[in-house]
């Protein structure tokens, strides 16, 4: 009897502990963790826009809408968070639920323009690429060249450009236009980084030489270079007729499987 009411103690400690100290201040490590794949704070715009002065330029309650959910500011049509979506490549930030409190904390941190954040890093840009280097980003790309550290060729999961069409893996995005979205640094950030959920896995402990980053990166931009821009009314008929046969098939599909329920539960039943 004693022992369990020793455990429930224990456990409602717990659940009042965990709250109160598992609620972290919203510092530096936080924004590392949370933001900074695709933010810098002085360190130039990335996948999204740079952070600092962000306090000065944007009202306190509208920042605190957006960050809870850019889709909902966007969608109602505000004129802000339109310019900024296509200022960065259409790319929306996913929403970061956080309550007020972490909200405010998230605040004076960006007041304060990111103390304690280390030195956002800078990566070779692709202007210094010779055709070097982008051949040999193909080759590692394809998987023709083996990467140092034994990571499986991004050709495995990826397609990008003309290599696309011949084959190319489909479990990953297609990245013709990953130099687009992501930008020169932004684009070694990720690749460095591989904070993907689906990559993680397999790069662990395989991650790419800085110079293998380079020359993928530099081949993922000549590939964007390189394919033209498909017609989008052509790609919007192939969509309606792909959608008329997925409809047609699906409501063929359920007439047949109607049929066939009929027959099988009468026996069972
Ligand atoms: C996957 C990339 C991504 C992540 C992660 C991300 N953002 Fe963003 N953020 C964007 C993009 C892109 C925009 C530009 C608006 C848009 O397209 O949605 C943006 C815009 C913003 C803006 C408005 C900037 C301005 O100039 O008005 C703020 C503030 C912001 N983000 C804060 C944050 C914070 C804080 C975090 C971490 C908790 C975070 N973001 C995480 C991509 C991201
Ligand atoms: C095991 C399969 C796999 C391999 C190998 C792989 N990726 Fe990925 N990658 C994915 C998946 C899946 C995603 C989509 C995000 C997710 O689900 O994690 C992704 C996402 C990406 C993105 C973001 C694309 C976007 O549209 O936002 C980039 C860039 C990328 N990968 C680059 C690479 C590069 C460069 C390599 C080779 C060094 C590589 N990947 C190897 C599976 C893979």
């Amino acid at each position: 009897m004693k022992k369990q009411f020793l455990l429930c103690v224990f456990w409602f400690c717990l659940l009042i502990a965990v709250p109160i100290f598992g609620a972290q201040a919203f510092d530096a490590t936080t924004f590392t963790k949370k933001c900074s794949s695709c933010h810098t704070i002085g360190g130039g715009n990335d996948v999204g826009p740079d952070l600092k002065d962000v306090t000065k330029r944007r009202e306190k309650a509208w920042m605190r809408k957006f960050i809870a959910s850019p889709q909902a500011v966007i969608s109602a049509g505000d004129p802000v968070a339109n310019e900024l979506l296509n200022k960065f490549k259409l790319k929306v930030m996913p929403d970061q639920e956080m309550s007020d409190a972490e909200f405010e904390q998230l605040y004076a941190f960006l007041e304060t323009g990111g103390a304690g954040l280390a030195a956002p890093v800078t990566y070779r840009k692709v202007s210094e690429a010779s055709s070097y280097d982008i051949q040999k980003g193909a080759a590692l790309f394809n998987g023709h060249l083996r990467f140092q550290n034994g990571g499986p060729a991004c050709f495995s999961c990826h397609s990008a450009g003309a290599a696309g069409i011949l084959g190319g893996g489909a479990f990953g995005p297609n990245l013709t236009r990953a130099s687009v979205t992501y930008g020169d640094n932004g684009l070694s950030k990720v690749i460095t980084l591989i904070a993907f959920p689906n990559m993680t896995e397999v790069f662990k402990d395989k991650t790419l030489t800085s110079e293998e980053v380079f020359a993928v990166k530099s081949y993922l931009f000549d590939v964007d270079r390189n394919t033209p821009v498909v017609d989008n009314s052509n790609l919007k008929k192939f969509f309606f007729l792909g959608l008329v046969g997925t409809v047609m098939t699906l409501v063929l599909l359920d007439f047949a499987f109607k049929f066939r329920r009929r027959k099988t539960k009468r026996p069972i039943y």
